[in-house]
């Protein structure tokens, strides 16, 4: 099928190659003449990995095209995906849906015959109604009908989400729209994938709810890590433990510095916002907010502990700064509130990461950006881990001793174990163990 996808960025761009990996005719559009200046010569602009293989070689396929231009893109086109993006509005955290209705607008104006338009950006409940109304206002002489088809893909893994999701959503309210968008899932490679069709409205909140359950499991399990630091527990065992059970699930149930990314702060704020336009109150999921912001200064705070309760005119050495691994993406990633705030508090900062330095170049002042983990270890008084790459898991913890001023290591994300740390002369802080935190309350009582 001839499918357009508007807006090539983390999902378009994935949603674009893997469509076109199941045989279908993609045409990617983008408003940022240097995005696809760079995409047709096969330049990434983001780190996906397996993305770059996939592009090109659907690319020499003749499956893939990318293109400034809408209306030539539209001619003959089943479909039309909305893949923009849906940033909170700085002014009252709703999510801000210019781009969206811009595309809608560009769409009324440049189609040029019936056509589905198929909404893959997060959304507001209702944003179907409202493209669906600006469409059918433009008085073209085309049938229109809007989808909601919500992405539920990770960055870092997301040709494999896409390729074989747990589910596929088509929420639609007419059997032409809902035809063409089963057909376009309905491939070979897909069959394994459950198709749940549901009504535009139920796909549009069912995407936000997910990461907000997502959201609040993290958080939860955060709120536990604390609370095994006091008692003198585990959250590793705890997270093992509760996770065994089927109801439960182990995954997301690792313990770190709070989430971050482009989507759970600006998901769980979305949903929340919607939630009191309809005089409805989601107070788990506020607090979840509250909870997750306060991490993350109270994360820089756990450093400063560490160093003896003051970083003033003390080097820190920060190994990772996307806001997980496998990403260049810096979008409310963690790094950048600790690294802030242990500026605040007089510290000096060398940090590395392996792929996401350019993007994290615009963000921060004053960090000294350094080309490998061990260079960022001269001469700190402290090692800070903030994102879970592998090469930081294969770190030879002897030779990182070596370099620092102070063997003190700060492992906010749980990829090292006190033994580990210990054998190569590390005093050891992670999340969630008794040895992580100030004294455990259980320790001052057996002082007692
Ligand atoms: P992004 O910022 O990476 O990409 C958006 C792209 O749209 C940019 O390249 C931008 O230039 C382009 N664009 C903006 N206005 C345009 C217009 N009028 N015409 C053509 N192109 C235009 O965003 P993203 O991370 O891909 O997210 C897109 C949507 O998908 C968001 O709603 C997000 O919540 C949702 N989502 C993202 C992920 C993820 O992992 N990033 C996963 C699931 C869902
Ligand atoms: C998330 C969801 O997982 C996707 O299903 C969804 O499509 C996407 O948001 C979206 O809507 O954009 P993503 O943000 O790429 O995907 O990354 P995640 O793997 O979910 O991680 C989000 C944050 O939570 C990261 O900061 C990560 O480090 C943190 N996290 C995740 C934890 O702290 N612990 C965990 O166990 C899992």
């Amino acid at each position: 099928m001839k499918i357009v996808i508007i807006g090539s960025g983390y999902v378009g761009l994935v949603a674009g190659a893997c469509f076109a990996e199941m045989g279908h005719i993609i045409t990617c559009v983008d408003n940022n003449p240097a995005k696809i200046e760079s995409l047709r010569k096969g330049i990434m602009p983001i780190y996906e990995p397996g993305l770059d293989a996939l592009v090109t070689g659907n690319m020499a396929a003749g499956r893939l095209s990318f293109t400034e231009d809408l209306g030539e893109a539209l001619k003959g086109a089943d479909a039309a995906f909305i893949a923009v993006g849906t940033p909170p509005r700085p002014t009252d955290g709703h999510a801000d849906m210019k781009y969206v209705y811009a595309v809608a607008r560009a769409i009324a104006e440049k189609a040029s015959d019936d056509l589905v338009v198929v909404d893959k950006s997060t959304v507001p409940v209702g944003t179907g109604d409202e493209v669906e109304r600006i469409l059918r206002a433009a008085g073209r002489p085309f049938r229109f009908s809007v989808v909601s088809n919500p992405e539920f893909l990770r960055e870092g893994v997301a040709i494999d989400d896409f390729m074989r999701p747990d589910r596929v959503v088509i929420g639609s309210e007419d059997a032409w729209s809902r035809n063409v968008v089963s057909r376009i899932y309905g491939v070979e490679q897909l069959k394994d994938a459950p198709i749940l069709h549901t009504s535009r409205r139920s796909a549009e909140l069912l995407k936000y709810a997910a990461n907000a359950f997502l959201a609040m499991k993290i958080t939860f399990i955060n709120e536990i890590a604390d609370l095994c630091e006091a008692v003198g527990g585990d959250v590793r065992d705890v997270a093992h433990g509760i996770g065994l059970d089927s109801r439960i699930g182990e995954k997301f149930l690792n313990a770190g510095p709070g989430y971050g990314g482009s989507c759970f702060p600006k998901d769980t704020l979305a949903i929340s916002k919607t939630a009191r336009d309809y005089r409805v109150e989601l107070r788990t999921v506020e607090t979840v907010i509250q909870v997750n912001d306060n991490r993350k200064r109270a994360m820089a705070l756990r450093v400063v502990d560490a160093c003896n309760g003051n970083v003033r005119d003390k080097t820190i050495a920060v190994l990772g700064l996307a806001f997980k691994a496998d990403t260049d993406d810096m979008r409310d990633s963690p790094a950048i509130p600790v690294i802030q705030a242990l500026q605040d508090f007089g510290a000096h900062i060398r940090a590395y990461d392996p792929e996401a330095m350019e993007n994290a170049k615009s963000i921060f002042t004053q960090v000294h950006f350094c080309r490998d983990s061990y260079e960022a270890a001269e001469g700190a008084d402290a090692v800070v881990i903030l994102t879970e790459w592998k090469q930081f898991k294969s770190l030879d913890l002897a030779k990182l001793r070596s370099i620092v001023q102070a063997p003190l290591l700060v492992d906010l994300r749980n990829i090292f174990t006190e033994k580990d740390a210990a054998k190569a002369g590390f005093d050891y802080w992670g999340i969630g163990s008794k040895n992580s935190g100030a004294p455990a309350l259980s320790q001052a009582l057996a002082a007692e």
